[in-house]
């Protein structure tokens, strides 16, 4: 549901996303792309594999948005790599990788403010993107869920984690925080 509402959301300020409807409380009906094998990891606050790859302080805000590109591949553990990595493979053009980048700032700036109007920090997130060919033009799109699975989230005043981290770091709750984002969005 969770998904469903930013996805819905971002479709109304004009963000192509794959999802077409949600059919029931498990399973949403998507539109079939060809997945782009780059994870795009967006952050406005310092946390997680970047404090603990590169030693900067945990909750550091950053003066601007950071992208960072992941390969998919799960034997390699979702390896970073660089813009340079991403076109001399050809896993994305210069055009994809652009447009993708300017979309990216644009999906950010809209889920910062409907986070914050409630009262709650987006630290980070995840997204992936799919090609689809469309009366024989090629186009690109969101193509992934957004929820506290795939997103930090932290409440503005007490700084409480509202999404997966409670899983990962063991904090209890979980269910609680999922369903406090879903109350209050
Ligand atoms: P990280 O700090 O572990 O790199 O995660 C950054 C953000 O990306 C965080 O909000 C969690 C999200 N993420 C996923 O949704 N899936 C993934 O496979 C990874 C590595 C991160």
């Amino acid at each position: 549901r969770i998904s469903e509402h930013i996805l819905s959301s971002l479709n109304q300020v004009g963000i192509e996303t794959h999802l077409i409807k949600r059919i029931n409380m498990r399973e949403q009906l998507v539109k079939l792309v060809e997945i782009i094998p780059i994870e795009f990891v967006v952050r406005n606050i310092a946390t997680g594999s970047l404090t603990k790859r590169l030693g900067i302080e945990d909750g550091t805000v950053l003066d601007y948005p950071l992208i960072e590109y992941c390969l998919k591949n799960d034997e390699l553990g979702d390896p970073l790599v660089s813009r340079e990595h991403i076109l001399a493979f050809k896993w994305m053009n210069v055009f994809e990788l652009d447009w993708i980048n300017e979309e990216i700032r644009r999906i950010n700036d809209f889920l910062l403010g409907m986070f914050r109007g409630v009262g709650i920090k987006l630290v980070d997130f995840k997204l992936e993107f799919g090609r689809l060919e469309i009366n024989g033009k090629k186009e690109i799109l969101l193509a992934d869920e957004i929820s506290p699975d795939t997103c930090r989230l932290w409440d503005v005043v007490s700084e409480k984690k509202l999404d997966k981290d409670r899983f990962r770091k063991d904090l209890g709750n979980i269910i609680q925080a999922y369903q406090e984002v879903a109350r209050r969005l």
